[in-house]
């Protein structure tokens, strides 16, 4: 495990007690203790659907749950493993059910758990959709696999004031959000960056995003409604010549800036995320020299931060500073791509004055019949609930942040 992952002296000591190996058979020791992902299965693609998830993103989970001893708990998505870190948790006094939609996945973690003496721990063979009546209700819900939705039987299933940690995909981007009950409503007490396997079954993901240029872009939204078709974003992009901005905020490469995406889909309801899938494609795909034809420079090799509206498209990038940060700025094209280019260096300004060193936004997650509080800055609507997001206002006027 990376040193620094495991915070809390409870989850430290139940990372000492599992023994990882016993649910990685096969896998030499070192490569079963390794901070990484071991896939255990995937589809005709070659796309993994099962894994046991990297210790890092396990321990992180789990301090987001703040589970404690006597506490009944469901996860959702098996391997074994990390059932077996929250039985260590909740102790002999607590429950923990485990539910998977794939009976190999749950025929194997049954073996595992009973290998390494979690007899106790209940393993359900169903789509998670309809949670696990039998057990509830849950003091906690770890859910350990991509959602795009939070069914309505999860929060029926939590007891009053019961928490929910769920790596949910937000306007293309997933964040591992804490969410604790109140009422009918969910309320994130706190939000970390994640990537996970995809929801199977009745909660899947309905739209799968954009390609364009033949498949050397892609454009990741949970949202498309909002914006332009891929042929409108085509055109955009043959718009020469792109329009560049500048925003002065510099970031360090290994610091973490999520809470900016998140500040940016709140700013621009065109937020989306765009993936470069072919190293050094360009914006308009033709014979070196032809206008729009240099490489696209997104700040990021995959999920960049973009805008895309009926008349602009435009991107997050960076370039280097002598001191070895980056600063981050915007390319933009289309008709409007100059002004937007702007308007995002503006929004990244903003956060850098006001949100950078924040907490990050409050997310709620309210029913999507539920009447939502006046002026509520909605950041994605799902099937079964609408969420929104509220950020905190600076407490002290502040000077701007130093940069350099
Ligand atoms: C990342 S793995 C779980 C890792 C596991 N918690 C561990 O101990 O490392 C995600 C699992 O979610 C399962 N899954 C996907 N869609 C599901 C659904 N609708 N209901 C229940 N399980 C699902 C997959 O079969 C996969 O085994």
């Amino acid at each position: 495990m990376a040193e620094g992952a495991v915070s809390t002296a409870e989850v430290a000591a139940a990372v000492r007690v599992v023994p990882r190996h016993v649910f990685t058979p096969g896998l030499a020791l070192e490569r079963a203790y390794a901070n990484q992902v071991v896939f255990v299965k995937r589809d005709e693609f070659g796309v993994p659907t099962s894994s046991v998830s990297a210790p890092d993103i396990q321990a992180i989970m789990l301090e987001q749950a703040e589970i404690r001893p006597g506490m009944r708990l469901l996860e959702i998505g098996s391997g074994g493993y990390n059932a077996a870190l929250m039985a260590e948790l909740a102790g002999p006094d607590g429950e923990v059910t485990t539910i998977d939609i794939d009976p190999v996945v749950t025929e194997r973690a049954r073996r595992c758990l009973d290998e390494a003496g979690y007899a106790d721990v209940r393993v359900v063979t169903a789509d998670a959709e309809g949670g696990v009546p039998e057990g509830a209700p849950y003091d906690r819900i770890v859910v350990t696999v991509e959602a795009w939705d939070l069914p309505p039987a999860w929060i029926r299933q939590l007891t009053p004031h019961g928490r929910i940690v769920v790596p949910l995909l937000l306007r293309g981007m997933t964040r591992s959000i804490a969410f604790d009950r109140v009422d009918d409503h969910l309320v994130s007490r706190s939000a970390r960056l994640c990537g996970f396997v995809k929801m199977q079954g009745a909660g899947s993901r309905p739209d799968q995003g954009l390609a364009l240029n033949h498949g050397d872009l892609t454009i990741d939204t949970d949202d498309s409604g909002a914006i332009p078709t891929a042929a409108q974003i085509e055109a955009h992009l043959r718009h020469a010549p792109r329009a560049e901005r500048w925003s002065g905020v510099r970031v360090w490469r290994w610091e973490p800036w999520d809470t900016l995406p998140l500040w940016l889909a709140t700013d621009f309801p065109g937020y989306c995320q765009l993936s470069v899938n072919v190293p050094g494609a360009p914006a308009v795909p033709g014979p070196p020299g032809a206008p729009g034809t240099e490489p696209l420079e997104p700040a990021l090799a995959i999920a960049t931060p973009a805008i895309a509206t009926p008349d602009g498209f435009a991107h997050l990038t960076a370039r280097a500073c002598p001191d070895g940060r980056i600063e981050l700025g915007a390319h933009a094209f289309g008709p409007q791509g100059p002004q937007l280019a702007a308007a995002v260096a503006d929004s990244i300004a903003a956060w850098n004055r006001d949100q950078r060193a924040g907490s990050g936004p409050v997310i709620t997650a309210w029913p999507i019949d539920a009447p939502l509080p006046d002026a509520a800055d909605v950041l994605a609507v799902k099937k079964h609930v609408q969420l929104t997001v509220t950020w905190s206002k600076p407490e002290i006027p502040h000077r701007s942040q130093p940069n350099g």
